[in-house]
């Protein structure tokens, strides 16, 4: 697979599929982690001399109301403060106005295109990789370079159809690094530890299967713990139930009972909110009324217990509901934890990976991905579109 390095890009219309997927209230970035990490690859092109044309989509783009909120302008300043210069912005995804600024494109300039699933809107070109579309984005450059790790599960027009269509594609430094990352999990120095949090075990499932026989240990905790102490018999009051996968939660705890660390014990409120004043409960304590919304304690030592000797951790999922204040330490303090002991530790991103630069902890671990359900489908071993077409 070719990467970014392996082309001349001076005077060369360089596109880069980029993942500016970034979480945005009220017409604002909350964590512009994906638009920083994608500056090495941009800054690259740029210092060779390239004119570089950004692409990527931001949200799902259905119907007319959802145009506004998926506007790209937003993270094109962003970017244009992070690389100290000017971002020009095309406010379309194709037509005259695109293809002559391209045109008009000196050495070093760089463009971002209007968010490529507005093209859903018209027949969902973009998700379900129209053959034009790909087409027509691929006519306008030289080169394409794939730097959208986290949207490599998908097959759509703006990567596996420009990829299909052009000669010249490479991925950039963000999909290298990502993968030199997760795939040194394929032989972990041992002892290797996953930890495994938030709401649904369905999410989890395809990562438990894949990598239970390789983990020494699998620390549960986050809404998707419910589940298999309902599976043990445990009454967990109101707190988060996926009734549909109790069954798979008590397989995979009677084949690797030795493998699978439940919490001792939680905190609780009566509804699904903050307090200034959780409970605390052993798990054979937890009230009808109950709700648990994070890891007590107890479980917090436990699992700092098993992680004393670890020599690689795979974490995917917060431990509790950390947007809640007073639910938010477990995964907190299991985050220092690691860090202080320089434990190599990948996060398999999403929410853990917001938690992690929330808690300016981020730089501190071994690597954070920016990929969420594309470094869980990696992770399960399934073969991701972006990529395979790259190859
Ligand atoms: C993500 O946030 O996981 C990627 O940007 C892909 O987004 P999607 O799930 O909307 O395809």
């Amino acid at each position: 697979m070719k990467t970014v390095k392996n082309f001349r890009l001076s005077g060369k219309k360089v596109i880069i599929r980029c993942d500016f997927n970034v979480p945005i209230e009220d017409g604002k970035i909350v964590d512009d982690n994906r638009i920083v990490e994608s500056l090495q690859t941009i800054k690259y092109c740029i210092e060779k001399g390239a004119k570089v044309i950004l692409l990527s989509h931001l949200g799902r783009v259905k119907e007319k109301e959802d145009l506004k909120k998926n506007d790209l302008k937003v993270v094109a300043k962003r970017l244009s403060k992070l690389l100290d210069r000017e971002v020009k912005f095309i406010n379309k995804t194709r037509g005259n106005s695109v293809e002559k600024e391209i045109a008009s494109l000196n050495n070093g300039d760089v463009v971002l295109l209007q968010n490529t699933r507005y093209e859903d809107l018209d027949g969902k070109k973009e998700s379900s990789n129209d053959e034009e579309l790909g087409k027509y984005w691929a006519s306008l450059g030289d080169i394409f370079i794939n730097d959208a790790f986290g949207t490599c599960h998908r097959a759509h027009a703006s990567n596996v159809g420009i990829a299909s269509n052009i000669k010249n594609k490479g991925i950039g430094f963000l999909i290298e690094k990502e993968l030199n990352a997760l795939s040194s999990l394929k032989r972990p120095s041992k002892p290797f530890i996953i930890i495994l949090g938030g709401a649904k075990v369905s999410d989890k499932i395809g990562v438990i299967e894949k990598l239970v026989k390789k983990a020494d240990y699998i620390l549960i905790g986050g809404g998707m713990a419910f589940t298999f102490l309902a599976s043990e018999g445990f009454n967990i009051g109101s707190s988060i139930l996926d009734k549909d996968n109790i069954d798979f939660c008590k397989k995979i705890i009677s084949e690797y009972e030795d493998k699978i660390i439940l919490p001792v014990d939680i905190l609780t409120n009566t509804s699904y909110m903050d307090t200034n004043s959780p409970k605390e409960r052993l798990i054979c304590d937890i009230g009808e009324d109950e709700m648990g919304l994070d890891v007590g304690p107890k479980t917090v030592d436990l699992f700092k217990k098993y992680l004393s000797d670890a020599k690689t951790v795979l974490w995917n999922g917060p431990l509790g509901v950390c947007e809640f204040d007073s639910f938010k330490n477990g995964t907190y303090e299991v985050l220092n934890y690691l860090v202080d002991n320089d434990i190599k530790t990948i996060v398999g991103g999403g929410d853990t990976a917001a938690v992690a630069t929330q808690a300016n902890l981020k730089d501190k671990l071994y690597h954070v991905s920016t990929g969420g359900g594309a470094t869980l489908e990696y992770l399960e071993g399934k073969k991701l579109p972006g990529i395979e077409v790259m190859e």
